[in-house]
């Protein structure tokens, strides 16, 4: 089983290819992917790592250092958190909608943020200006998510932070010359784009049965959110993405631009959704509904119930 992605930096409908199902009628995207499939892509992903020319050096220039270290450390501490909380909440999550398997998926997809660390801690180490043990960005990011400790408040800000993250590390490649940098960015950018559409697909499941209106709250409430969220990420790495070309206005068009491609991803009526068995009592009562209805047209039909 393989669900595979155009590796890509941007996350624009037309750059993913979806091994789904044809689109199910006018408007409507295919399926989400099974947690089985997601399973699949996070191993098979895991083999596919792109080379990073170590022995080159760091080969970053002090100029360069001082628009990109700070931000680096930051973003490194970030990509390295150990998934302790993550773990529980998707555990008690899978067990909850009968997918244990959840727990695995998010597992794979834990191992993944931390191999950007690792890699990102790599050329810091090479660059000689070391790791963060704490930062207020992260702090900050982790209370959120630690204060409500369910799926959705989980990975909805992950979701937008991780839109952003392909701003970043792009401008990141864009504002050095250092080819393992360079290299490591490429590797964490064609990760992020599946990453993203792993949560906006779990966020269409869980948003899928609330109502209209409910819905409409949440992507309130959720835009209020992604627009303190952009604020914060300005403030903490504007000298890195503006080394990398993105002023102020430019990085505020792609922020929003990226984020309403993950909104429409979050929207269920995207999918087509495998009808939910009815729970057992349902079904009797579902049952006995039908066995009425038969009985009625078949006795003014004079036919009768079984030919056999
Ligand atoms: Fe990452
Ligand atoms: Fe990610």
């Amino acid at each position: 089983m393989t669900v595979n992605f155009a590796p890509t930096s941007c996350l624009r409908e037309q750059e993913t290819r979806q091994e789904v199902r044809a689109p199910a009628g006018r408007g409507v995207a295919g399926r989400v992917r099974t947690t089985a499939e997601w399973v699949a892509y996070f191993r098979a992903n895991a083999a596919r790592r792109r080379p990073v020319p170590w022995q080159a050096g760091a080969e970053v220039t002090a100029a360069e250092l001082s628009a990109l270290a700070r931000s680096l450390q930051a973003w490194q501490l970030g990509e390295t958190s150990d998934g302790r909380h993550l773990r529980r909440a998707a555990a008690r999550y899978g067990a909850r909608v009968g997918d244990p398997e959840y727990a695995t998926a998010i597992e794979l997809f834990i191992r993944e943020e931390q191999r950007h660390g690792e890699l990102l801690g790599r050329f810091l180490d090479l660059a000689g200006v070391g790791r963060l043990k704490a930062d207020w960005g992260d702090c900050l990011f982790r209370a959120v998510r630690y204060c409500l400790p369910n799926m959705e408040t989980w990975t909805t800000p992950v979701v937008m932070v991780e839109t952003l993250a392909m701003i970043y590390y792009n401008a990141v490649r864009r504002a050095t010359g250092s080819r393992a940098l360079r290299a490591v960015c490429a590797q964490i950018l064609a990760d992020e784009v599946p990453h993203v559409r792993f949560q906006c697909e779990r966020l269409a499941a869980i948003h899928r049965r609330r109502s209209r209106p409910g819905r409409l709250l949440t992507l309130l409430g959720q835009r209020l959110v992604f627009l303190v969220v952009v604020l914060l990420v300005w403030v903490g790495h504007r000298s890195a993405l503006r080394a990398g070309g993105y002023g102020w206005r430019r990085f505020w068009r792609a922020a929003w631009a990226k984020m309403n491609v993950a909104w429409r991803w979050m929207r269920p009526e995207r999918y087509a959704w495998e009808p939910e068995p009815l729970p057992a009592c349902e079904t009797r009562r579902a049952g006995r509904c039908e066995r009425r209805r038969v009985g009625q047209n078949s006795s003014s039909a004079g036919v009768p119930l079984s030919t056999t």
